[in-house]
């Protein structure tokens, strides 16, 4: 059923930004640029004024299966008063974008906030256009054209947790193509490490500047996004921090040494690597090489799959009974080693559409950046410390 969308609405957003009237570059899945991500910024986070008076509060997150877990989405309020828009809160994305009542038909199968219904929203005069790759890297044959949003900046209220947040920059969507109607939430919250938007606007406030995930598999329901704290009662055991590089100016990433598969490295996957730590997107994106690696030490009939480039996958009768634990490695605040591990039954991800035979495996060649997701946050308590520049795991026993 479900593919290309699998590496889906968040790191993709950074692939190809381009504002109107500007010169028409080619969009290509080949040139992320990190800093694109960031453009344009809310307010940040001003660490000297955390006063820590506000209770941590738990936002319900539903999941977007399509058979496999894709995204977890819940509610952020916008407007006076409050309208309930659903959104994904997307580690890998730093903006407040969502559905409005200016877009019209193409947004028609998503709840859409009504502009004319907030005595507070304030119309920008910016517009962009973003285009989304749909997986890209081993061949950069790309349909972006397929995957994309106008977007008009503005400013208003936005609520959570029972607080009420004056003046946040918001993106109100204008028009997308058809592939995003099937999306049962009607945009993205960006959780930078940078604490931009409602997040940072908390953290003024006295807010622990923290939040974390729980991310759950459909069957378990129950997913939540803690804000402020952490939710002990979620997990067993110590949580595992690891420091973010000086360098990761607001993106959620750790160098990683080394990845095994069922226990086994060999050179290719023992060179250091960047591992962004992507709430928004489902699979697993690393480099062709160490992507091909992987897939040789699981099975020989792991192939490209030349409909869509940078997907993988295999007859899905050959998939029961395949072996592959695919650890990445870590080093923790004390400096001890540790890995966070992917099971085997994440492997597939679904028949293709256009060969439901065949079905695709859990990692997508993206010859720019390594990035991991829900198929491994799945598995692991999250904590994202944005005060402290860190972040922290623990199994949760799914
Ligand atoms: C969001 O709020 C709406 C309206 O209150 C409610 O029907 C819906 O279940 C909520 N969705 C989530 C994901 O919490
Ligand atoms: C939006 O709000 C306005 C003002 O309350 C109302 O007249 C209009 O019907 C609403 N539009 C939709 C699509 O709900
Ligand atoms: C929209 O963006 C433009 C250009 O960056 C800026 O001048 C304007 O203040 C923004 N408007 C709002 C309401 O944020
Ligand atoms: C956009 O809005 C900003 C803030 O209101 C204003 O300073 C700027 O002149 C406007 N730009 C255009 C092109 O209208
Ligand atoms: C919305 O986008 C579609 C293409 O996806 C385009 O055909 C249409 O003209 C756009 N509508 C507006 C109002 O810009
Ligand atoms: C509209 O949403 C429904 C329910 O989420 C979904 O089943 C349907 O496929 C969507 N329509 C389109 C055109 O994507
Ligand atoms: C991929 O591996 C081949 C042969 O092992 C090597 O020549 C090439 O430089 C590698 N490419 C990258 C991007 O590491
Ligand atoms: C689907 O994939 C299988 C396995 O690669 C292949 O044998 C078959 O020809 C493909 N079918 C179509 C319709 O492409």
């Amino acid at each position: 059923m479900w593919s290309a969308l699998l590496v889906s609405f968040t790191l993709l957003a950074a692939a190809a930004v381009r504002v109107e009237g500007a010169p028409e570059a080619a969009p290509s899945a080949n040139t992320i640029t990190l800093a694109s991500r960031k453009v344009p910024r809310g307010s940040s986070y001003v660490p000297g004024l955390r006063k820590r008076a506000l209770r941590p509060f738990n936002v319900p997150l539903i999941d977007f299966f399509l058979g496999t877990d894709l995204q977890w989405y819940g509610n952020i309020s916008i407007g006076t008063p409050p309208q309930a828009i659903p959104v994904v809160f997307d580690t890998g994305s730093s903006t407040l974008e969502f559905v409005s009542t200016q877009c019209g038909a193409p947004c028609g199968n998503q709840t859409a906030f009504n502009v004319s219904a907030s005595s507070t929203y304030v119309a920008g005069n910016s517009t962009v256009t973003l285009q989304f790759a749909t997986g890209g890297g081993v061949d950069p044959v790309l349909f972006p054209e397929e995957y994309q949003l106008t977007l008009l900046n503005g400013t208003d209220t936005v609520t959570i947790g029972g607080h009420s947040l004056p003046g946040q920059q918001i993106f109100t969507i204008l028009n997308q193509t058809e592939k995003f109607l099937l999306d049962p939430y009607s945009g993205i919250q960006g959780m930078s490490a940078t604490g931009e938007g409602f997040f940072g606007a908390l953290a003024e406030r006295g807010l622990p500047s923290l939040f974390s995930f729980l991310i759950t598999p459909k069957a378990a329901g129950n997913a939540e996004l803690t804000i402020g704290g952490i939710d002990k009662s979620k997990f067993k055991g110590e949580l595992t921090y690891a420091k973010l590089p000086n360098d990761a100016d607001g993106t959620w990433e750790l160098p990683s040494p080394k990845v095994t598969v069922n226990g086994k490295t060999n050179p290719i996957l023992a060179q250091e690597r960047v591992v962004i730590l992507d709430t928004g997107t489902s699979n697993v994106l690393f480099d062709t090489n160490t992507t091909e690696t992987i897939y040789s030490m699981i099975s020989p009939n792991i192939k490209p799959f030349a409909a869509e480039p940078g997907a993988y996958g295999i007859p899905c009768s050959e998939l029961p009974g395949l072996d592959a634990t695919i650890s990445i490695s870590f080093t923790s605040i004390e400096g001890k080693p540790f890995e966070l591990t992917i099971p085997s039954s994440e492997l597939n991800v679904g028949p293709f559409a256009s060969n439901t035979s065949v079905c695709q495996t859990l990692i997508n060649a993206f010859d720019t950046v390594a990035l991991v997701g829900g198929s491994l946050f799945k598995h692991y308590y999250s904590v994202f410390d944005v005060g402290n520049q860190q972040v922290g795991f623990a199994p949760n026993g799914f």
